[in-house]
């Protein structure tokens, strides 16, 4: 997977710079809630710039992160480094597909859709079958993903165009999906993001496909229970509780997803 979005780390990271200490505490609570045990220890699959691995391990856990793009590993290792968090703070190269640590891990977490660029069924299995592997029993793995509209004519989602600045960088990111193939279960979307860099004198843009998994919440529970899981509740974006037998679609926009591993 070439993404220049993910071979340019440092203006990913900017992008994507937010604040999420909201996140973190609905992510301590869950723990709490579901887990059978304190959790000390989480895994993050395709971690990307460290955006969550640096504060959750400033908040007390020990945490190893993964990603398939080796600048991003690079540029997550040398933040690491420089917050002083090697010990309690690790990332190593790795692939969702296949994945799998012999350390037992208390939770896990996969934000913003990402498990979405596995698209096919085998690979996705596969992922959640290594994702039991690496955790302990009764430990959760929260997956933050949206789903596929109820109606086919609501599929029509406006472009979400965002602005980031920082020491002389200005980023302009607009995300947008092109298309939806229901059948074959995939979503088209176009991510341009245009950058000015005062610093090195720099000034581009590019404009790159993300093809990733239209997902039915019937497939999600499908392939995570195969894969060794038990869907334990749904959260939306407020953090409130959505019922698992409400109709789970993009509708409700990204959702939590608690699985456990039992
Ligand atoms: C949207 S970013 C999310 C990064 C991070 N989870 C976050 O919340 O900021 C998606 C990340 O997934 C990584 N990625 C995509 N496919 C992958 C795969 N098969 N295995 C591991 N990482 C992958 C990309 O390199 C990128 O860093």
């Amino acid at each position: 997977m070439e993404k220049r979005l993910y071979y340019l780390p440092g203006y990913y990271d900017l992008a994507f710079s937010y604040d999420i200490s909201g996140e973190i505490t609905f992510f301590t609570e869950c723990f709490k809630r579901y887990a059978d045990f304190d959790v000390r220890r989480i895994l993050e699959p395709a971690c990307g710039s460290g955006r969550l691995l640096i504060p959750l391990a400033r908040c007390g856990y020990y945490v190893v992160g993964y990603d398939i793009s080796e600048e991003m590993v690079a540029y997550t290792r040398d933040k690491i480094e420089k917050a002083g968090l090697s010990p309690s703070a690790e990332v190593v190269l790795g692939d969702m597909r296949r994945a799998r640590f012999k350390d037992t891990f208390d939770a896990a977490l996969n934000l913003l859709n990402t498990i979405g660029y596995l698209i096919a069924d085998d690979d996705i299995l596969n992922h959640f079958k290594a994702m039991a592997y690496s955790l302990r029993t009764g430990g959760l793995y929260i997956v933050e993903l949206s789903c596929a509209n109820e109606h086919q004519q609501i599929d029509e989602t406006p472009d979400d165009t965002w602005v980031a600045e920082q020491e002389g960088i200005t980023i302009q990111t607009t995300w947008r999906t092109e298309r939806y193939e229901r059948a074959e279960k995939r979503k088209h979307n176009i991510c341009t993001m245009r950058i000015e860099d005062e610093k090195t004198s720099t000034r581009f843009m590019f404009i790159e496909p993300h093809i990733m998994r239209l997902w039915f919440f019937e497939d999600f529970k499908r392939l995570s229970g195969a894969g060794g899981f038990v869907l334990k509740a749904i959260y939306n974006q407020n953090f409130e509780l959505v019922p698992l037998e409400s109709p789970i679609c993009g509708e409700l926009g990204n959702l939590y997803f608690i699985l456990k591993k039992e």
